[in-house]
């Protein structure tokens, strides 16, 4: 299969985007988006033989469950048995944007797209083109990220292109996702409330919102609940450590201790750069959480690409701010 890359510069690439994507949404077909989290991978979330294409195209498992996107209140509801009153709390703050909440699904959401469960994960996003493509076909659309199961999730067109290109119809290039980390995953359907995955929306800020206490679920739970939470998520193809060093000096030492060859060894700093290069690549990300977070699948993206052997990760601060970070790091060194 071929897989055109629609790129959207202008307001007419903008609309002819929509439309192109609205058309194969219709006809049952998956289209790759852009949204601001992550490239999702879309789909009519009322057609369940559309739905098992995303599975089919990803290699995922049955047993994890499909977000699904919805671009208005009035559609989130419809997809939903209960609407708590702090659904709308949530949904007034942090709505359109990178939050999902896991509520009762109704019947209208088929059970390929819960993968068989009882609840639904929505989210209203923020991106223009995800807002105008749900508006265009009146649909909510479902959507995982557009990368093939257990493979980190792109923030580019062309990351999406490498993973799923000849297996998809069609990609929708709107340039670097501007978060960059998925959304977060809050369960409301148990009390107390439990973050199923973090996301750059922190358990204290919804906390703060709804003046609910609100965990982090421990990570057993979290699996059980959320099976795309398993080990191994998230993860470049190169082995990842995370680790810390005071000198260029220390670091050097980690390195030759790792047994791999420093000219494969990438090294991904934000505070301690190293002066001297002896390494395959060394990149340098933003000491600020925001901007991190926007680079990070980049930089790992990149490092596969140019065959590193092992990307070593300058431990992110331990602040809240950074617990998402953190999070997929962990996930992507492979102690998730
Ligand atoms: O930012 C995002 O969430 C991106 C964009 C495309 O919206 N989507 C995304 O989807 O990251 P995916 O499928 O790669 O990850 C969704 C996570 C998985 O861990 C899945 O198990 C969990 O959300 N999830 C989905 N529906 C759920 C449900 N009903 N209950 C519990 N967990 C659910
Ligand atoms: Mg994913």
């Amino acid at each position: 299969m071929e897989t055109p890359i629609l790129r959207i510069e202008t307001p007419q690439s903008f609309h002819r985007s929509v439309a192109q994507a609205s058309e194969l949404l219709r006809a049952g077909e998956i289209v790759a988006v852009p949204t601001e989290t992550v490239y999702g991978l879309a789909a009519n979330a009322l057609n369940s033989a559309a739905v098992r294409k995303i599975y089919e195209a990803k290699g995922r498992p049955a047993y994890n469950p499909i977000i699904v996107h919805v671009a208005s209140l009035s559609m989130a509801r419809q997809h939903v048995r209960a609407w708590p009153e702090i659904a709308d709390i949530l949904a007034a703050k942090f709505w359109p944007g990178p939050l999902t909440l896991v509520l009762p699904k109704s019947d209208s959401v088929p059970s390929v797209v819960t993968a068989g469960g009882e609840t639904v994960g929505i989210r209203w996003p923020l991106h223009p083109f995800m807002q105008e493509l749900i508006r265009e076909c009146a649909f909510p659309i479902a959507a995982p990220s557009a990368n093939l199961a257990n493979q980190l999730s792109p923030t580019t067109g062309d990351h999406v292109f490498q993973s799923l290109g000849g297996r998809i119809p069609l990609i929708v290039d709107a340039g670097p996702s501007s978060i960059g980390l998925e959304s977060t995953v809050l369960d409301l359907t148990s009390i107390p409330l439990r973050v199923l995955r973090p996301g750059m929306i922190s358990a204290e800020q919804i906390s703060d919102a709804i003046g609910l206490k609100v965990v982090a679920a421990g990570r057993e739970s979290a699996i059980l609940k959320s099976p795309g939470m398993l080990r191994k998520h998230y993860s470049p193809r190169a082995r990842l450590i995370i680790s810390a060093w005071a000198s260029d000096a220390e670091l050097e030492k980690i390195a030759r201790g790792s047994g791999t060859p420093l000219s494969r060894i990438h090294i991904l700093a934000h505070e301690r750069i190293p002066h001297s290069n002896p390494y395959g690549r060394v990149a340098v990300i933003p000491h600020d959480p925001e901007a991190y977070a926007r680079a990070l699948y980049a930089e790992l993206h990149r490092s596969d690409q140019l065959n590193a052997a092992l990307i070593l990760v300058e431990a992110p601060p331990p602040e809240s701010h950074w617990d998402a970070i953190r999070d997929r790091l962990r996930r992507a060194s492979g102690n998730g």
